[in-house]
């Protein structure tokens, strides 16, 4: 069987031309005119941009956390990727205190196994880093899990001392893996959330006013300063501050290999969310929390310039009935996390490219070459090029979308972004060169995603 794609602009982070590919056992086998001339099954791309899948590098389906689990599987979460044209999700795999790394991969793996209907990588969450842990992550790494998340927040869960911090990032310089942090400041953190409870103050606003934005900058500056002291390259996940990123583009005007990832509900809502009535503001309960406008405006400059290289979800879905209910009349125990992994690439190219702050090359780097090559995906994702897989999306950038809970295809009951009109529109999703979604109809299949072993992290 043979597939050709005719007629479209192919796009990719450093070309744009016309051309038309020949895709064979799920990879691009030829570019050119005339390629698909003799291919059995054919699909026009008249008007269309050709682009590389979308790679989103943070996802959290089926995540317990807040004493409840995250509402979108990898059935439901990878499909509504499709639908979005994400092609690839790397979730979090998590080592609780107390286990060895190897039984969270298996225990995600097996979340993954027969359901997922797009393609997965997985990052290690590591909660308790010891002489084992440590030891366990070169086998990690021989797994195809090459990137390890740490917590400088959620102290008794997930918090690291500085100590083992930094020994986890002797162990990566070593290995040739790659640490991420979450960084903010948990000790402080967990005193002002003390505070504001006593206080009297349980609304979910406080949920924002008890994480100030230096508490993440000062994190993400210790973390550069203990991987610079390692010798080891450091990726900020999830950021939201100016004082952060300030902090990354001074490491990389330095030199140092730092890389920030932002995601569109820092670049699009802000703090003034929280306020909305009743116990509305629980939707935008994340963390870190949304802030106010000047350092979303911060957060586009940087994706315009580099200072930050990639944008991803950090998608983690509590549906408003019965999971962000918990922490009704107690901010603290709303469980964090919100949808996104559906409408990245459109809110991207709305926000970046038809809103004029960067082009169409920017926009494929940031949401699917660079996740690529920090993650090691790379050449086989990440790109439109003979040997890679044929993950496309064929992008219609005079569409439009409108997102609503009524239509999306996340298993959760909002939208952080409820009726926003959007210019460009996913027309259609190969996966491996199957067509999966065309418009709004699915054509994939539950259990047809692959596993897909992370290499070593890429110099970017
Ligand atoms: O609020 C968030 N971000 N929930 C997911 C867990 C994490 O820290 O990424
Ligand atoms: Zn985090
Ligand atoms: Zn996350």
């Amino acid at each position: 069987m043979t597939l050709g794609v005719r007629n479209g602009t192919i796009v990719t982070a450093v070309d744009r031309y016309a051309a038309d590919l020949r895709i064979e056992g799920g990879r691009v086998v030829a570019i050119g005119a005339g390629v698909a001339d003799s291919c059995s099954r054919q699909i026009d791309a008249t008007g269309l941009l050709v682009l590389p899948g979308g790679i989103d590098a943070h996802t959290h389906f089926s995540l317990p956390f807040g004493g409840t689990v995250s509402a979108d599987d990898f059935e439901t979460g990878t499909r509504a990727a499709l639908f979005g044209g994400t092609t690839t999700c790397i979730d979090f795999a998590v080592q609780y205190k107390g286990q060895e790394l190897r039984t969270g991969f298996d225990a995600w793996m097996a979340k993954a196994d027969g359901k997922a209907c797009g393609d997965y990588a997985f990052h290690m969450i590591v909660a308790d880093v010891n002489p084992r842990s440590l030891q366990d992550m070169k086998a990690l790494i021989e797994a195809g899990v090459t990137s390890f998340k740490l917590f400088m927040a959620y102290p008794g869960v997930f918090l690291s001392s500085d100590g083992e911090i930094f020994q986890a990032l002797q162990r990566t310089a070593q290995l040739g893996g790659l640490i991420q942090m979450h960084a903010e400041n948990g000790g402080v953190i967990d005193v002002l959330v003390q505070q504001a409870l006593a206080a009297g103050h349980t609304a979910p606003v406080y949920h924002a006013l008890t994480r100030p934005s230096i508490a993440e900058g000062e994190a993400t500056h210790r973390a550069i300063a203990l991987a610079e002291i390692a010798g080891a390259p450091v990726y900020i996940v999830h950021m939201t501050a100016s004082e952060a990123v300030d902090a990354v583009a001074q490491a990389r005007a330095r030199g140092l290999r730092v890389y920030g990832e932002t995601c569109p509900q820092y670049l699009y809502l802000t703090e003034d969310h929280y306020r909305e009535p009743g116990f509305a503001g629980a939707k935008y309960v994340m963390s870190p929390p949304l802030r106010p406008q000047p350092h979303g405006d911060r957060l586009w400059r940087a994706l315009q310039t580099d200072q930050l290289s990639v944008v991803a979800t950090d998608h983690c879905p509590f549906c408003m009935k019965e999971q962000k209910e918990l922490g009704r009349g107690d901010f603290s125990k709303i469980p964090n996390g919100a949808p996104g992994v559906e409408h990245r690439l459109q809110l991207l190219y709305h926000g970046g490219v038809a809103g004029k702050r960067f082009d169409l090359h920017r926009f494929v780097q940031i949401t699917s070459t660079a996740p690529a090559k920090i993650f090691g995906l790379f050449p086989r994702k990440g790109t439109v090029a003979v040997g890679s897989d044929a993950d496309l999306v064929l992008l219609d950038p005079h569409g439009t979308t409108r997102i609503s809970a009524k239509s999306h295809h996340m298993n959760v009951d909002y939208s952080a972004y409820e009726g926003m009109e959007l210019q460009g529109r996913v027309a259609k999703v190969l996966l491996r060169g199957e067509l999966v979604v065309d418009g709004d109809q699915w054509l994939g299949r539950t259990g047809a995603g692959q596993f897909v072993r992370c290499g070593e992290p890429a110099q970017l």
